[in-house]
């Protein structure tokens, strides 16, 4: 659980070490990197991820970037081409977040990647991040540690102002070397689309790969950027919300001690009610529930506070009306 005063400690060994046992416990943990302080969770736990959904009071569920060790550790996660080698040799470790595709067996949460098929990874360079990555050895989601529509924090003053009481640990390693976050270059498409310029200059990445693409020239029916245009997932069958029945040829896409009766087949996003199990779920229930031979999936009514407006955010945006 998340205490009133997160402590503030330096980056010694010892607290990198308290860190890294603290996110496998799934546990928020904030740390420095190289561009600017992250707030760090198990990649692989729907739960903790959630909880960064919910510290940052996201109003919806962007995608995270995860941060990995090295560029072995990434290509675990994510198909790997020969531009990613070709970028990763030259900028990694570096301010320099891709986009590829996600492997069948990745590991990382469907919550993280906010339900695409693909991934943003990044190997930072700071030190005591390298440090955490290697000892927490499992990939850490970590959007900036700021709270939604606040400025990226450089300084640990900073985010323990902003999430001072949302995490369990802030690592403080002094400012920020690049301070403006990673640029993040899509590479699951033909050509390489520049989503967001940043700590790597465009220059820098033509140099090494050749003319790039620039998203906002992308047209509204190619949309790449979660976040820019409302590229989300969504289901192949109809999806109905607000449901208060259901019929023989559906599946339920429950939430709460009491699911509704009948149907072909049920997910319970959370049996107790709660918004963050619920967050967690949401992906790979409704990838579950996603089957042809059935007429579609109706989806309980989901509290609209906290999480519960990113997860019905999440739902309307895969209505098919
Ligand atoms: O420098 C940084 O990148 C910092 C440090 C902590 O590493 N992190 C950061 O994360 O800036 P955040 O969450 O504030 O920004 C992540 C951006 C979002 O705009 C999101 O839409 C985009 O990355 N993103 C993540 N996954 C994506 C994906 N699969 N496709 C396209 N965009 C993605
Ligand atoms: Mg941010």
């Amino acid at each position: 659980m998340a205490q009133p005063n997160a402590p503030v400690k330096p980056a010694t060994p010892d607290t990198i070490s308290e860190a890294a046992r603290l996110l496998r416990a799934g546990r928020l943990v904030a740390f420095p990197t190289e561009t600017v302080y992250g707030l760090g969770a198990d990649a692989t736990n729907g739960e903790a991820v959630a909880a960064i959904f919910a510290a940052k009071n996201r109003p919806d569920f962007n995608p995270l970037i995860i941060h990995v060790a090295d560029a072995e550790a990434a290509a675990a996660l994510v198909e790997f081409d020969d531009r990613a080698h070709l970028l990763a040799d030259n900028f990694w470790p570096g301010a320099l977040t891709l986009v590829l595709p996600r492997k069948a067996d990745c590991s990382v949460s469907l919550l993280a990647g906010a339900g695409l098929d693909t991934l943003a990874v990044r190997v930072p360079a700071h030190p005591t991040a390298s440090a955490l990555m290697a000892e927490a050895n499992t990939p850490i989601a970590a959007p900036s540690a700021n709270r939604s529509g606040e400025v990226s924090p450089t300084i640990a003053a900073h985010v323990a102002q902003s999430l001072g009481d949302a995490v369990s640990l802030i690592i403080d390693d002094g400012p920020c070397a690049i301070g403006v976050e990673s640029t993040i270059l899509d590479l699951s498409g033909p050509s390489p689309a520049l989503l967001r310029p940043g700590g790597v200059t465009e220059d820098d990445i033509v140099a090494v790969l050749g003319p790039i693409e620039h998203a906002s020239a992308k047209t509204i029916d190619a949309p790449r950027a979660p976040g820019m245009l409302s590229q989300h997932y969504a289901t192949h069958i109809p999806l109905r919300m607000m449901a208060t029945k259901v019929s023989k040829n559906e599946g339920l896409l429950a939430f709460g001690p009491a699911p509704l009766e009948g149907g072909a087949m049920m997910k319970n996003l959370s049996p107790t009610g709660d918004l963050a199990e619920a967050a967690a779920n949401l992906f790979a229930m409704m990838r579950a529930l996603d089957r042809p031979e059935l007429d579609g999936i109706v989806v309980m009514a989901i509290p609209e506070i906290g999480l519960g407006m990113a997860i019905n955010d999440r739902l309307r945006r895969a209505t098919h009306d």
